[in-house]
């Protein structure tokens, strides 16, 4: 059934693609005829949704032929279709890794048979790193301080004691919905974020759980601790889709998201910008899923075997409720 889905989804990007590229600042065209393996996660949120459709239509507009699987969550359905590409010989193969470890044979075989390999938006966690050519994606340590960054400024003590909304000695209670474990983006927001809150002493996590960046996790995870009455000042949920299934439980509830619970996401999808500007989401830290025009790129480089940046990071920014300009942020597209 996989296998049919694999040679269907290949026509499909051939021939029925449309555009989900925001920005293309340039037609990329390559050389040859080049044939990539884009081995995607999922789609579990629209945010991957987007990425998908992001590197597939810029690897339409350059006319390069993409065999594409979707492993449905599983690692195992990527290893089983990186060895495929490798079967197939294609010219480079594009990987959005599910966790970060269990990737070195898969990728030596690659190696050996000579294809370098593109990891895109996650990362690995391997001690020979000539087994990947490049990393392009975010900056997830970053994302995490950014966010930190937001909470420290929301409860600056002299802020929080004029509002009379805490005393300056009272814990604050963090939330964590985090993604899927041992995934970059998990582990490099919890990273940068817990780096930034270690200034205010005040700040303590009290619940961790995974929630796995789906949004029905988000939402069964938020009603289960508000059904035990946990005390909740902050949420930092890492990703959007989360969020949403969060702020949805938190209403059931009585509960008004944004005031009597401060929360910050990641990605920046529309669905969360729009909560962010209707007052029920406090920070938003971007992730941008437009890395197509980047990742062919690199393939093209790489086929001519130019010289590729090792790690690429995309530009971000985060919106938060201090923006002035909140209305001049236009159509996400995800
Ligand atoms: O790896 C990026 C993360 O994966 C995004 O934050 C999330 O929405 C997606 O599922």
């Amino acid at each position: 059934m996989r296998k049919i889905s694999f040679i269907i989804l290949f026509i499909f990007t051939m021939v029925f693609l449309g555009s989900c590229e925001k920005e293309k600042p340039e037609e990329i065209t390559s050389k040859k005829n080049i044939v990539i393996g884009y081995s995607q996660i999922g789609a579990e949120s629209s945010w991957r949704s987007c990425s998908t459709k992001s590197i597939l239509s810029c690897a339409k507009d350059a006319k390069i032929q993409v065999m594409f699987d979707d492993a449905e969550q599983k690692q195992d359905n990527q290893i089983k279709a990186i060895r495929s590409f490798i079967a197939y010989q294609v010219d480079v193969i594009v990987l959005s890794p599910m966790t970060e470890s269990g990737w070195e044979n898969v990728l030596m075989e690659a190696k050996v048979a000579n294809i370098p390999v593109i990891l895109t938006d996650r990362s690995i966690e391997i001690d020979d790193t000539d087994l990947f050519a490049c990393y392009i994606g975010s900056d997830f340590i970053e994302e995490g301080r950014v966010a930190s960054q937001f909470l420290l400024n929301k409860f600056a003590k002299e802020k929080v004691i004029k509002q009379g909304a805490k005393k300056d000695t009272e814990d604050i209670n963090i939330v964590e919905l985090s993604g899927v474990e041992n995934s970059t983006p998990a582990i490099g927001r919890s990273a940068g974020f817990k780096e930034g809150i270690k200034k205010d002493s005040r700040f303590k996590i009290i619940h961790t759980e995974s929630g796995k960046f789906i949004r029905s996790r988000g939402k069964e995870i938020v009603k289960k601790l508000l059904d035990e009455n946990l005390d909740i000042d902050v949420l930092f949920s890492h990703n959007d889709a989360m969020t949403i299934g969060a702020v949805e439980a938190m209403e059931e509830k009585g509960i008004r998201p944004g005031k009597d619970i401060v929360i910050i996401s990641f990605d920046g999808e529309q669905e969360a910008i729009d909560m962010l500007m209707n007052k029920k989401v406090n920070c938003v830290v971007e992730c941008t899923p437009y890395l197509g025009n980047s990742v062919i790129e690199a393939v093209n480089k790489l086929v001519l075997k130019e010289e590729v940046s090792k790690y690429i990071y995309s530009r971000e920014r985060a919106f938060n409720e201090y923006d002035r300009d909140l209305k001049t942020i236009g159509p996400r597209g995800y």
